[in-house]
């Protein structure tokens, strides 16, 4: 339309039409601008319906190829896989393994991907097990020994050659596997209502319930976030449970050193520590997992490491040695104590007492020295008559 204030509508040419009176303007318009408007209005709709027509059409075409493109699509979608797992093969040095419905697990030289890409110097390890002799390892060692990366770099090698995938290692043979669990970390699901060890705990119980043969299991530290006794107990049974289950390995990793009895018990059960060596009094990690127990935990050499305060460090190192010798100390303790309750009276009585001891000691040693199958009648009667003396003496 076309807008003119009142006091210029009156002077509008004679075609134009008017349309609407508004307060202060009024709008006009032409037979040319409707005819314009129509044209436009057209445009638009005739502009809708030949798109609406071209999808259509482009719809029918892909529908009539629907299958051939979701298959070209899918193996797009596979060279892409392939592709990637070939590209990290070759940059990351891995080799194919033998993936076979065998029973026994070798990797040799195997490596934990991301740890190896973030350490200067990555050690790599082997492992070795299978579903009768060998299916239960318990992994223990200090802390930063290098625990959880090896279980996890077990776990990645057996999920990686299920997938097809080469895997990081010099050499292995795996097993086809059904099932991988595992039960890795300390998290709670708060919202969910689910403290740490409560999480811990349906994570392990799930773990039982779902175990099948031919299942890979690795469980870093159960118990932990519980009572020492409870945590201790709970582990134990867990171990002995996944030990009795037939063709599944289990890496089990814990700080109880208690559980490293398992293997005298159960034969399909071997131990395995990561190593450290002990320089200038510090702690130096050397992450090679050997088949033997751990010996020491070395805590508070981590704790130290971590910065905690020099004086708790030193406070800690009191509390452990008060804790590993605990009852010596308290028999020590009660001993000196009782010496300085003593009054003179106890002390003289103390002190008669030993006496008498000593005596008694003496008259035993006599007797025993005396040989009365060859002693002559009188000899024996003399000795009875000392020993007899000295004891009223005594008194
Ligand atoms: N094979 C290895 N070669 C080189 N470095 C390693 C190796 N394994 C572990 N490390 C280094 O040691 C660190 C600690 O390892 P990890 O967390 O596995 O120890 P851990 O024994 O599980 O300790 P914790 O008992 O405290 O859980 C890793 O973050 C990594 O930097
Ligand atoms: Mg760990």
């Amino acid at each position: 339309f076309i807008e003119l204030t009142k006091a210029q509508a009156a002077k509008a040419p004679p075609d134009y039409v008017r349309r609407q009176t508004l307060t202060s303007v009024e709008r006009f318009t032409t037979d040319e601008l409707a005819r314009f408007e129509a044209e436009v209005v057209r445009a638009q709709e005739e502009a809708l319906a030949r798109e609406q027509a071209l999808v259509e059409a482009l719809r029918r075409e892909i529908e009539n190829d629907a299958r051939r493109i979701q298959q070209a699509a899918a193996a797009v979608a596979k060279l892409d896989v392939l592709a990637g797992l070939a590209e990290v093969a070759l940059e990351a040095r891995l080799v194919r393994p033998e993936v076979d419905e065998g029973e026994t697990l070798e990797i040799i030289g195997g490596r934990h991907l991301v740890v190896e890409r973030m350490q200067r110097e990555f050690t790599p390890n082997d492992a070795r097990m299978d579903f009768h002799h060998r299916r239960f390892m318990l992994l223990t060692g200090p802390n930063m020994g290098g625990k959880s990366t090896y279980m996890r770099q077990v776990a990645w090698c057996v999920w990686l050659a299920q997938m097809g995938s080469f895997v990081p290692a010099e050499r292995a043979r795996i097993p086809v596997m059904r099932r991988i669990f595992s039960r890795i970390g300390a998290g709670d699901e708060l919202a969910r209502g689910r403290s740490t060890f409560m999480v811990e705990m349906m994570e392990t119980a799930s773990i039982l319930h779902a175990l099948r043969p031919r299942s890979l299991v690795v469980i870093d530290e159960i118990g932990r976030g519980t009572s020492t006794w409870d945590g201790l107990a709970i582990a134990w049974a867990v171990a002995e449970r996944l030990i009795q289950s037939p063709d599944v390995l289990t890496l089990f990793a814990t700080h109880y050193h208690e559980l490293t009895e398992l293997p005298d018990a159960h034969p399909e059960a071997f131990n395995a520590s990561v190593t450290v060596r002990e320089w200038n009094g510090s702690v130096v990690f050397l992450h090679r997992v050997v088949e033997d127990a751990a010996d020491q935990s070395y805590g508070i050499a981590v704790a130290q490491l971590a910065g905690l305060p020099r004086e708790v460090i030193r406070r800690a190192r009191e509390h452990l040695f008060r804790l590993e010798h605990g009852s010596e100390v308290e028999a020590e303790r009660k001993q000196a104590d009782s010496r300085q309750q003593l009054g003179l009276f106890a002390l003289a009585e103390q002190r008669r007492q030993e006496q008498e001891l000593s005596l008694l000691r003496e008259v035993a040693r006599r007797l025993r020295e005396a040989d009365p199958d060859r002693m002559r009648p009188i000899d024996a009667l003399m000795l009875l008559a000392e020993l007899r003396q000295r004891l009223e003496d005594d008194d």
